[in-house]
């Protein structure tokens, strides 16, 4: 399976792509890096650092520094630290061989183009470069196979936002960005709070990882001390919340998923801005912001042994 990966490193960012890294029937093509949990230049250090770690062989192609409304909305380093990687210690250079010129969202249109209707986006930060991408190419929205994003809360669950009440962190933080991507006609999954919330990588979970994995568990565990006293002290939560991992988990394994369809309006300002809205397939027709959208999956309830189980087995 061909797999671009659009993302924020950012801890469970790295969980992710450390599963990337082990799937044989993961191809991964590219690894564009976008603005949200550090900035820019953090992001993309951070993933050409755990390229080298990982061992991957995917070019890293920088994204957007900016938000479409040119807002500037850090993350609270007290989720990710200063670094985007719980402030572990990082090399004061990393390999940048693997840094390839060009935007994000060119690169983007160009491996669509090439791979029409063979290429899975998993987009686990905000989404900027794919919205980039659409409004530069906007027949694009017809060539990917399917488009798989980590972001919202739809309420399913009784889950709600975790950046605001109303809304979840990956989409507040773009979400114009956002509402245009599931506004196109490709197939979008979203893999919300309304299921990454299931996913707690409990201490004695990142302590097993460390002793089986070795080294890149470790880097792990170590990451996540940071992100367990923020989910411990601002969630009242004993774990981490794997967010990123489980839009990985999906593109393999749909069939631990249940899902609803239908289409999905955000908010894009004002005290709800980033909150996500699906109106329920069954009801047809309505006011024409609902009823011009296609139909996207929303992720409501997940097999979370199934997952955890199968992401210690992988990494
Ligand atoms: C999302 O926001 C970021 O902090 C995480 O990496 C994840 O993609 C969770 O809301
Ligand atoms: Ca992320």
């Amino acid at each position: 399976m061909k797999v671009i990966f659009d993302t924020d490193p950012g801890i469970d960012d790295a969980m992710a792509l450390l599963y990337l890294s082990k799937l044989p029937e993961i191809e991964l093509l590219g690894i564009t890096t976008v603005v949200g949990n550090a900035d820019i230049a953090t992001t993309t250090r951070n993933a050409l650092f755990l390229r080298q770690r990982f061992g991957l062989a995917a070019p890293v192609i920088q994204g957007a520094g900016e938000t479409l409304d040119g807002k500037v909305k850090p993350e609270p380093v007290a989720v990710h630290g200063h670094n985007g990687l719980g402030d572990i210690e990082i090399p004061a250079h990393v390999d940048e061989t693997g840094l390839r010129a060009g935007t994000a969202a060119q690169f983007i249109i160009d491996t669509l183009r090439a791979h029409p209707g063979e290429v899975t986006i998993i987009a686990v930060g905000r989404m900027t470069n794919l919205a980039l991408a659409l409004r530069q190419d906007p027949a694009i929205a017809g060539l990917a196979k399917q488009v798989v994003i980590m972001g919202g809360a739809f309420g399913y669950e009784g889950r709600s936002g975790n950046i605001t009440p109303a809304a979840e962190a990956n989409i507040y933080g773009d979400p114009v960005a956002a509402d245009e991507i599931f506004a196109a006609g490709w197939p979008v999954v979203v893999v919300g709070l309304d299921v990454t919330h299931d996913i707690i990588l409990s201490e004695d979970y990142l302590a097993a990882l460390s002793a089986e994995v070795g080294e890149n568990g470790e880097l792990l565990r170590q990451m996540s001390d940071h992100y367990a006293r923020f989910y411990k002290e601002i969630m009242g939560l004993a774990g981490v919340v794997g967010h990123d991992l489980l839009a990985v988990t999906y593109t393999l394994r749909p069939d631990w998923f249940e899902t609803r369809s239908g289409p999905i309006c955000v908010v894009r300002d004002g005290i709800a801005a980033g909150q996500t809205i699906q109106m329920p397939a069954a009801r047809k027709g309505g006011h024409p912001d609902w009823a011009n959208r296609p139909a996207q999956l929303v992720c409501t309830a997940v097999h979370a042994d199934a997952v955890l189980r199968h992401y210690r087995e992988t990494v």
